[in-house]
């Protein structure tokens, strides 16, 4: 048996591959859920130990952390701080992001772990835009820092810091950019605007004019197993596979699936007051915005970013971008997310499966792989 590794958050998009990748590399991943019974559903077939654990709770974690000589907090509230149009469920869901990673923590120092990595994100490193951002940029600009998701992980980020100063428990973030790829059930908004192209919706069309920052949700897994051993634990790490214009990526999208680029991308100073008229709708109906004015900052931001630490330390060569794609949408067809059949058919006919088939960690569930 292999050392006994805990994932916080093993359910979660990134937490799934995670976990497979820690038990393909001999390790022993426990999963440690709010929904324990969730374990079954997201990672069938594996025969993964999961335990009950929720990060507001921190009574769960002690005995949920038991034995785990490595900790990963993947656990972290995203949905709710993008999309709903309340402050204070905002705020209150950004809590999920600091105090409940500060209790995961504790618990691991408790449970005598000997490193914590944790999931922050890339945006706890913007600067200005046109420049290039390293680990060691600060959070920049009132506008970039007043997003509430933004806030939440720069205030993690220095939680961390604090405690393994305090402590010496040794804590490595990993800071990824928006991720793609296969099982993103959730979906991601990324993954969600794909989807929405992919079934043809209007609302998968349009993009923000500016460019934002993209990884592959498996590169992002593999830091964070290479982070297991890196040789300076209480580093931060960049892992963003590039900074994407919104044009390219639609094109790119259109390359991938064979389908028309027929998108666009509305302009700043068109995209300002319909997100401040989208946020008052989403205010008044309870229902979330299209997309807010905080959306429209990062595209105009465009921050770019220097990975050559994750590169370099943890020998990360990221994915292309292409390939990314490919993988994603290779798995929404094989499992019955594309719904408009014209579609089906058109992507079913230009998509490479045999090559996604064979790379490993496809994840795919259903091995008879794309419909007919
Ligand atoms: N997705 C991105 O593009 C992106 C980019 C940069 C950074 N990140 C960060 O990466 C991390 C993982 O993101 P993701 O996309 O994998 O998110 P996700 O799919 O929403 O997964 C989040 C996970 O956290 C769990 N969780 C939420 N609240 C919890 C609580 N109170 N106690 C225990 N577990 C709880 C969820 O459990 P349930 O299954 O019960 O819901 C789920 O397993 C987050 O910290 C996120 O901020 C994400």
């Amino acid at each position: 048996m292999g050392k006994k590794v805990g994932v916080v958050g093993g359910t979660g998009f990134l937490g799934a591959h995670l976990v497979q990748l820690l038990a393909d590399a001999g390790f022993e991943p426990v999963v440690i859920a709010r929904r324990p019974q969730r374990v079954q559903e997201v990672l069938p077939r594996l025969g993964v130990e999961a335990r009950y654990g929720d990060v507001r709770n921190p009574g769960s974690l002690g005995q949920a952390l038991k034995g785990c000589t490595y900790v990963h907090c993947v656990a972290g509230a995203m949905g709710g701080v993008f999309t709903s149009p309340s402050p204070q469920r905002r705020e209150a869901a950004v809590r999920v992001n600091v105090e409940g990673t500060v209790n995961v923590l504790r618990a691991a120092r408790d449970a005598r772990a000997e490193r914590v990595v944790v999931t922050s994100s890339c945006s706890t490193r913007y600067q200005h835009r046109g420049s290039l951002a390293n680990e060691d940029s600060p959070a920049f600009g009132a506008e970039i820092v007043r997003d509430s998701y933004v806030r939440s992980k720069v205030l993690e980020e220095q939680a961390c810091t604090a405690f393994s100063r305090g402590t010496g428990l040794p804590v490595t973030a990993i800071l990824p950019g928006a991720m793609v790829g296969p099982r993103d059930t959730s979906p991601t908004p990324l993954g969600a605007a794909l989807l929405a192209r992919l079934n043809g919706e209007s609302r998968g069309g349009v993009g923000l004019e500016g460019a934002f920052p993209v990884v592959d949700v498996r590169d992002v897994a593999r830091a964070h197993l290479a982070a297991i051993s890196a040789e300076s634990p209480d580093d931060a790490y960049l892992v963003v596979a590039d900074t994407v214009r919104t044009r390219d990526w639609q094109e790119l999208f259109s390359r991938v699936t064979g389908i028309p680029n027929d998108a666009g991308a509305i302009p700043p100073v068109v995209a300002m007051p319909m997100a401040l008229m989208f946020e008052a709708i989403s205010w008044v109906r309870r229902t979330p915005a299209q997309f807010n004015r905080n959306a429209v900052r990062h595209a105009r931001q465009g921050q770019q970013y220097d990975c050559t630490r994750a590169r370099s330390e943890l020998g990360i060569a990221f994915r292309p971008l292409e390939t990314t794609v490919q993988d994603t949408v290779c798995w929404y067809a094989a499992n019955g997310w594309i719904t408009d059949d014209a579609r089906l058919a058109i992507v079913n006919s230009a998509l490479d499966r045999a090559a996604y088939d064979a790379r490993p960690v496809s994840l795919s569930p259903q091995p008879s792989g794309l419909r007919a």
